[in-house]
């Protein structure tokens, strides 16, 4: 009777979020303290057929070049970490990281995302001019940078070298939390004031959050979903925090995978043309995740273009998946897997298009 009672609440609350795109702060608490397996599936049909009206059953394919292991950073929860002595270490040179986007162009990618760890062996003018030849040698095709944070100069050079979209993820909109995930070098303000500089300087800005990192409240959701309720971001990239077992978040708990699920629903709810990726992290909690991130209402599926010999050397957490298999596998793979459940992988650059 009480859950009854609680759902009828909840439901009313995803039905105004699917009119108004938006809530106020005690709503979002509500929402995200209380809702029951029925309101996450509610949820899903609602962003399902919100995605459909806008998307159809295209699903956006972004083909990923994790191109440095490098990072100089120390953030607690990520196996990149520069405290992390017992990885090894690699860097592809601008000549591989253009031959994986080649191999890319030829499975059908029309976005290329160039990641890596915060390494500063690769100058602003190694990433210009890697982006200049790219869009040189493939201008239909969109590039897209995850290479961290750096000054406005910086992004505006690799913006007029051709750069269309970076992603950046907040990790938390709640700066005590953020305080908790990284060392005291770094700062959840310059964080803020780059998202702030990208989206003024006219790229499709990403932003994102890790589901169930360590010391996560709810209230730290809701400051999430009202930070991008107010940013609007052109993508969002949300997973659930896994642990890596040479990191000093090694022994705390997983994130929820229904509480990722429910997010990505809402988040196509709040922000109905956001391109929403069904991640890696996803995948690797559920061997269906992404097909259920899909189902939940994501458009966008971003698998590995980097070479086999590198690829279980970019280990954000334990068991990533698609570390032991090649780009053209990864490819057939998630063809057959999105056709299984009804929705086509299209090669599109697949723009924000709101
Ligand atoms: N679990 C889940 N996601 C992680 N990331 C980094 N480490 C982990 C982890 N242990 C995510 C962060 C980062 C992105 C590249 O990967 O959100 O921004
Ligand atoms: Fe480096 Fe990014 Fe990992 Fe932080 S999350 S340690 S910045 S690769
Ligand atoms: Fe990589 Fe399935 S997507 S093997």
């Amino acid at each position: 009777m009480v859950n009854t009672m609680k759902s009828n609440v909840n439901k009313t609350i995803i039905e105004e979020l699917n009119t108004s795109h938006s809530l106020p702060r005690e709503k979002w608490h509500t929402l995200l303290s209380s809702f029951t397996e029925e309101d996450r599936i509610y949820a899903a049909s609602l962003a399902r057929r919100v995605a459909d009206e806008i998307y159809g059953n295209d699903v956006y394919i972004r083909g990923i070049v994790e191109f440095s292991n490098t990072c100089n950073r120390n953030c607690y929860y990520c196996g990149l970490r520069a405290g992390n002595t017992k990885l090894e270490r690699y860097r592809l040179s601008p000549d591989d990281i253009y031959s994986c986007c080649e191999d890319g162009y030829r499975y059908g990618f029309r976005t290329f995302v160039l990641q890596s760890g915060e390494d500063p062996y690769y100058t602003t003018e190694m990433i210009c001019d890697l982006v200049r030849r790219l869009k040189k040698g493939y201008p239909e095709c969109a590039v897209t940078l995850s290479i961290g944070e750096k000054s406005f100069e910086d992004y505006a050079a690799f913006k007029e070298a051709g750069a269309d979209r970076y992603l950046l993820r907040h990790e938390t909109a709640n700066e005590a939390h953020y305080g908790k995930l990284h060392p005291e070098n770094m700062s959840w303000k310059n964080r803020m004031r780059c998202l702030d500089d990208l989206k003024s300087l006219g790229y499709q800005t990403g932003c994102g959050v890790m589901i169930g990192s360590p010391e996560q409240t709810i209230d730290c959701l809701v400051d999430d979903m009202l930070y991008m309720q107010d940013f609007k971001p052109e993508m969002i990239g949300l997973g659930p925090f896994l642990p890596h077992s040479d990191t000093p978040f090694r022994d705390k708990p997983k994130g929820s995978y229904e509480m990722t699920l429910f997010l990505i629903s809402l988040c196509r709810l709040m922000l109905p043309h956001v391109l929403l990726p069904a991640t890696t992290a996803l995948g690797t909690i559920r061997p269906n995740g992404r097909e259920q991130g899909i189902l939940a209402g994501a458009n966008v599926i971003m698998p590995n273009l980097s070479p086999v010999r590198v690829r279980d050397k970019y280990m954000l957490y334990d068991n990533k998946i698609c570390t032991g298999d090649t780009s053209s596998e990864c490819r057939g793979c998630l063809e057959r897997r999105m056709e299984a459940i009804g929705y086509k992988i299209v090669i599109a650059r697949g723009d924000y298009n709101g």
